[in-house]
C-alpha cells in the first residue's frame, strides 16, 4: 500500500506554505489532509509528508502520536471523540461515556473540543454533537450506524 498525494494535494501544500512558513507548523494541515483521504496516518503518508515540507519522518510520527486527534491504524468501527476535559466532565460526559462502551463504536478520549458552552460534547467525523445526552447519543448513532 502507497500513500501519493494527487496534483490538488499538491496545490495546496504549495498554498499552505504560503501561510505556514515553518515546516513544523505545515505539518499540521498536512496530516490533516491525509487522514481525511485514508481514514488514518500510514507510515507512507508520513513518508510523503517528510518529502513536501522537509521534516524528518520520526518528528512527524511524534506530532501524530502526540495528538490523540491523529489515528496511525485504519478505525474498524466508527469512532467517537468524546471531551473528556473539565466543563463537560462537569456537565455529565463520564456517564456519556460509560454510555457509549455499551455502543459499537471505537470511543476516543479526547481534550477540550472548543465546545464547552454546550457541554457535554462528542464530535464525529468532524463534526459536533452537542448538549448531549444518553437518548441523543442513541438517536445520533442510530442515524450514522
Ligand atoms: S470542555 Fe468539553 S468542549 Fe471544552
Amino acid at each position: 500500500m502507497s500513500f501519493t498525494f494527487n496534483q490538488d494535494d499538491l496545490n495546496k501544500i504549495k498554498e499552505l506554505k504560503t501561510r505556514y512558513p515553518s515546516p513544523d507548523a505545515l505539518c499540521l494541515p498536512c496530516l490533516w489532509m491525509a487522514q481525511t483521504k485514508e481514514g488514518y496516518i500510514s507510515i507512507d503518508a508520513i513518508d510523503a509528508i517528510s518529502e513536501q515540507i522537509g521534516l524528518a519522518p520520526m518528528q512527524i510520527y511524534g506530532v501524530v502520536t502526540f495528538y490523540t486527534m491523529f489515528h496511525l491504524q485504519k478505525p474498524d468501527r466508527l469512532q467517537v471523540d468524546v471531551c473528556k476535559t473539565l466543563s463537560c466532565k462537569l456537565c455529565g460526559s463520564d456517564e456519556i461515556l460509560k454510555h457509549l462502551k455499551s455502543k459499537d463504536v471505537y470511543v476516543n478520549h479526547v481534550e477540550c473540543l472548543g465546545s464547552c458552552g454546550t457541554a457535554p460534547m462528542m464530535q464525529i467525523k468532524d463534526k459536533n454533537y452537542e448538549n448531549l445526552t444518553n437518548e441523543k447519543v442513541d438517536a445520533i448513532l442510530e442515524e450514522l450506524l
